[in-house]
């Protein structure tokens, strides 16, 4: 888990305001206040303010850490996804038909985030029963004030087993996108590699950049989603896509 780092995750606290700079590979590519876009939501600035407050009550309440059977819940700073997420949208405007996986997706918060805020849609898949009650729990209290079409969906089990998808209905290969903050990234990698659509994006979001190719997969971009990025050493969004193949399979 977090192989590779020599100190444990970092926490950022889901409050801090919203940045205005971001670094893509070094290089400082963009000044933003706020949510701004076509491809936000109408009242997404609103939706951002509800769901940073209702998880800042429940870190308060459950706490932001938990060890599960596969892996370590730390949920991501959804200000900082958000930032990433913007930039990802704005760079690639066909993903807001894509349909997005958090592997690994602990109270579903990414989810909510990618569903409520952006309009996307978006599954979960969580293997820890009570996460993915909790989870289940946020989704009936956020969606009651923020119904979102399609509702996003939530399954638990293990990301990397092909039959939870088809017991569902979906296969991995239908993600367009798959989200994984730092939990048996690399066996997932592998997953993208061997199972995943044409030219489907992976993204890697960690507390300090990994550096890591996988085979098959192009490094597309590493943003740093920090303040500072000059100065900060994270969180990074690290992006890669899956090679399109000729054949049209890898
Ligand atoms: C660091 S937390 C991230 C939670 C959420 N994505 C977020 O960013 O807030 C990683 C989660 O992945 C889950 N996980 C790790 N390996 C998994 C697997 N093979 N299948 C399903 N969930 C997994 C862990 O149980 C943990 O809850």
């Amino acid at each position: 888990m977090f192989g590779g780092y020599t100190s444990g995750p970092r926490v950022v606290a889901a409050e801090t305001a919203p940045e205005e700079t971001l670094a893509e590979n070094g290089k400082i590519i963009r000044r933003r206040r706020g949510l701004s876009g076509d491809f936000m939501m109408d009242g997404a600035e609103t939706r951002s303010h509800f769901l940073h407050a209702y998880f800042r009550e429940q870190d308060q309440k459950r706490g932001v850490y938990a060890v599960t059977a596969v892996g370590e819940f730390v949920p991501c700073s959804l200000t900082y996804l958000e930032h990433g997420m913007t930039h990802f949208l704005s760079r690639y405007p066909a993903a807001r038909k894509f349909l997005f996986l958090d592997a690994g997706s602990g109270d579903g918060r990414v989810v909510f985030l990618l569903s409520v805020v952006f309009g996307l849609r978006a599954v979960g898949v969580e293997y820890d029963e009570q996460l993915h009650v909790r989870a289940m729990d946020n989704m009936a209290s956020i969606l009651r004030r923020y119904p979102a079409s399609p509702p996003p969906t939530l399954l638990c089990g293990d990301f990397l087993d092909e039959s939870l998808y088809r017991n569902h209905g979906l296969r991995f290969a239908d993600f367009h996108v798959v989200f994984n903050y730092a939990n048996n990234h690399t066996q997932l990698a592998e997953k993208v590699m061997r199972d995943g659509g044409q030219g489907a994006y992976f993204l890697l979001y960690t507390p300090r950049p990994t550096g890591e190719r996988f085979p098959s997969l192009q490094d597309v971009s590493s943003l740093c989603l920090a303040p500072e990025p000059r100065t900060a050493t994270g969180p990074y969004l690290q992006i890669y896509r899956r090679v399109p193949t000729e054949s049209g399979s890898a």
